[in-house]
C-alpha cells in the first residue's frame, strides 16, 4: 500500500524556522525516517511539500488514484482552507492530520482546523515524531 505525506507552506524551512516551536529536524530527515519506517510496516511512503494551496489540492486529487492513505500537515492552510477540506472529502481512504506543535496551546487563530472535519485522527504537539506515530496508526487503519 502507498501513503502520501503532504506538507503545506513553510515546512520546507523545517529545522531553520522557529526551531523552538517546530524543532530541529528537517523535512528531508523526516522523509528518510518515514520511508524507513514504511519499509518496516510494509508501506510505500512518498513525501511532498508545497507552499501553494492549489498545488496541495492537486496533490490530494492525484492521491485519489495513487495513494491508499494521506498523512497531511496543511500548516497555515489548516486554519483557512475550505479548498483543501473539499479535496480531502473527495478522497476515499484514511486521512491523518499532523501538526508538529500543539496548535491548541498557541494563538486562538490556530485552534480551529478545517481539515479536522475530514481527519480520521489528529496528532499535534509530538514534533517530528508525530509523522511516525501517524504512519504507525495508518498501518493499523489499513490492516
Ligand atoms: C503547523 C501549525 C500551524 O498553525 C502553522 O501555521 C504551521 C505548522 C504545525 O505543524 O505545528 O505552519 O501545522
Amino acid at each position: 500500500k502507498t501513503i502520501h505525506i503532504l506538507n503545506g507552506p513553510n515546512l520546507n524551512l523545517l529545522g531553520k524556522r522557529q526551531p523552538e516551536i517546530y524543532g530541529h529536524d528537517t523535512l528531508d530527515s523526516i522523509a528518510a525516517t518515514c520511508k524507513a519506517l514504511g519499509q518496516e510496516l510494509g508501506l510505500d511512503v512518498a513525501l511532498f511539500q508545497s507552499n501553494h494551496e492549489g498545488t496541495i489540492v492537486d496533490q490530494i486529487q492525484t492521491a485519489r488514484a495513487t495513494a491508499d492513505g494521506i498523512i497531511l500537515n496543511p500548516a497555515a492552510y489548516t486554519h483557512s482552507s475550505v479548498a483543501i477540506l473539499d479535496a480531502l472529502l473527495a478522497f476515499d481512504g484514511p486521512v491523518i492530520e499532523v501538526h508538529l506543535s500543539n496548535i491548541h496551546k498557541r494563538e486562538t487563530f490556530r485552534h480551529h482546523s478545517y481539515v479536522s472535519r475530514r481527519a480520521d485522527a489528529v496528532i499535534a504537539g509530538c514534533g517530528a515524531q508525530g509523522y511516525s506515530l501517524a504512519l504507525r496508526h495508518m498501518a493499523t487503519l489499513l490492516d
